[in-house]
C-alpha cells in the first residue's frame, strides 16, 4: 500500500475526525485491506500519510487485536476468552480447535499449516448470552457453539472462497 493510496482514502473522511491523529485507525484498516496484514513498509506508509511517527503507528497497530502485523490465515476465527465464555468452555474450545488444526502450542491460537485458518483469542464479542461464542472475520458472533459444531464451521470455511481481506 502506498502513501498516496492511503491519503486518497483518507481525504473524503478527514472532516469526520476532530483530531488529525484519529485518522490512524481508518488508515491502518484501509492499508490492511490489501493483503490482510501490515508489513513494516505498510506501517511506514500509514505514518507518512497521517503525519504520525512510525513508532506511534506501530504501537497502535500492536494494541488492536484486529490489526495484524504478521501474515494471517485466509479466514480469521476469533474465540472469545472473556469470563462468560471462559466459564462455558472457551478454553476447551480453543485447545480442541488448535489441536485439530495442528497449531503448535495451542492455547493461544495460531495459523493452520495450510494457511487457511487462523485462530485467535478475542475479548468479549458482545454475545455473552450465547457463550461460548466465536466470530469468523468480522461476521456476527456465533454461539453457543460446541467443539463439534466449531469443527464443522472450520470445514465449511475451507469449502468457501476466501473473502477480500478488507472484511477482517
Ligand atoms: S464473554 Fe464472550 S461474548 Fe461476552
Amino acid at each position: 500500500m502506498t502513501v498516496d493510496q492511503i491519503r486518497e482514502h483518507l481525504e473524503p473522511i478527514r472532516h469526520e475526525f476532530a483530531q488529525e491523529r484519529s485518522l490512524i485507525l481508518p488508515a491502518l484498516k484501509f492499508a490492511q485491506g490489501e493483503k490482510g496484514w501490515l508489513n513494516r513498509d505498510d506501517l511506514a506508509a500509514v505514518a507518512e500519510a497521517t503525519n504520525l511517527t512510525p513508532a506511534y503507528v506501530e504501537s497502535v497497530a500492536s494494541f488492536y487485536d484486529r490489526i495484524y502485523t504478521d501474515p494471517t490465515g485466509k479466514r480469521v476465527v476469533s474465540i472469545c476468552v472473556t469470563l462468560s465464555c471462559m466459564l462455558r468452555g472457551s478454553d476447551e474450545l480453543m485447545d480442541a480447535l488448535c489441536a485439530r488444526e495442528g497449531i503448535a502450542g495451542g492455547g493461544h491460537g495460531g495459523t493452520s499449516a495450510d494457511g487457511e485458518i487462523m485462530i485467535q483469542e478475542a475479548q468479549c464479542l458482545g454475545a455473552c448470552d450465547r457463550a461460548p461464542c466465536v466470530q469468523v472475520d468480522s461476521e456476527a458472533p456465533v454461539g453457543p457453539i460446541t467443539v463439534e459444531e466449531a469443527a464443522t464451521l472450520l470445514d465449511d470455511l475451507r469449502a468457501q472462497p476466501a473473502p477480500s481481506p478488507i472484511r477482517r
